[in-house]
């Protein structure tokens, strides 16, 4: 009997379909998916794509990105619920009042934010170009949403631009502590920490290397130590524990696990695929706009 990948498989061809898939997705996804990464890496293979579906595997934020980068595409989010905590704690209104009150001052929005809020940013960033694109724009000052650990991290590593940050957050990143780091360090003495630069600044400051999720994957791939402290979500862990069987992996702590993220089977895939649910729509000046903001991003970040 055919099984799940096959059929999946299948379909894909049949509809002349890709599946791009977050690295926080449940691990059997990336058996079906033709492209896994980070969200910058996955807004590059949506942009050049030439499937007429996009299957996303990963949070709204993420498909909603695709879709304005090619609006002539089917795209599907198989479980509408994969939202982002942190892209929902700003919306259009909550942007217009901090830019009110920091006037005429650049607007750097990370990729975990809605449509609408890109509409109204001047660029976009994500975990793995933001202190490029911040250093780009050349300026004193700039206004930087919805992370605020992101944001204090690229200040950090620019000097001298001061970065004016939205009180937003990762649920999951910003619940890793400095006692975790040290606790962790003190049991795994000379053990590199490699953290995601949505944890605190002052858990990020703690780490060997900061970086997005493919960042930290690829510095295990260059690297010879034998063992890892991991401070980001699970499925990053769960990964390089499959493609590095003979080293070792420890999470920081448990529980780091992104429910949205994690909402998919593959199953889901199946359906998603097979019924063409759930399209994602952005209404036409919103997508038009917020092109602007992520297009600007692609061109300084090659
Ligand atoms: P990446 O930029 O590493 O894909 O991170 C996105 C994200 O949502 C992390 O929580
Ligand atoms: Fe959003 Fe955090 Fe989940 Fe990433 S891990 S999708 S930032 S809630």
């Amino acid at each position: 009997m055919e099984g799940i990948r096959e059929k999946i498989n299948k379909l894909k061809r049949e509809k002349n379909a890709v599946i791009l898939a977050h690295s926080y997705q449940n691990i059997e996804i990336d058996e079906v998916a033709d492209y896994v990464g980070d969200s910058l890496y996955l807004s590059r293979m949506a942009a050049k794509t030439d499937a007429d579906i996009i299957v996303f595997a990963g949070v709204y934020f993420m498909a909603q990105t695709a879709k304005i980068l090619c609006p002539q595409k089917k795209v599907l989010l198989p479980d509408l619920n994969a939202g982002c905590a942190m892209a929902d704690m700003i919306n259009l209104n909550q942007l217009r009042e901090f830019k009110s009150k920091n006037p005429d001052i650049k607007t750097v929005c990370y990729i975990n934010s809605t449509a609408e809020v890109k509409s109204e940013c001047d660029i976009c960033c994500t975990s793995s170009n933001a202190p490029e694109i911040v250093k780009n724009l050349q300026a004193d000052k700039v206004l930087f949403l919805p992370d605020k650990n992101l944001g204090r991290w690229v200040e950090k590593q620019l000097k001298n631009v001061q970065v004016i940050t939205y009180d937003g957050y990762c649920p999951i990143h910003h619940n890793i502590t400095v006692e975790d780091v040290l606790k962790i360090k003190k049991e795994n003495p000379g053990v590199k920490l490699l953290a995601h630069p949505e944890c605190k600044e002052e858990v990020s400051s703690l780490a060997d290397f900061v970086g997005s999720t493919t960042a930290i994957m690829d510095f295990v791939k260059e690297s010879c130590d034998n063992k890892y402290i991991i401070a980001t979500e699970k499925g990053v862990v769960d990964r390089l524990k499959r493609d590095y069987p003979e080293k070792e992996f420890e999470l920081i702590k448990e529980n780091l696990i992104c429910s949205s993220m994690k909402v998919n089977t593959l199953e889901d895939i199946y359906n998603s695929l097979n019924n063409e649910t759930h399209e994602i729509k952005v209404e036409e000046e919103t997508s038009r706009k917020a092109l602007k903001c992520i297009e600007r991003m692609l061109e300084v970040s090659k």
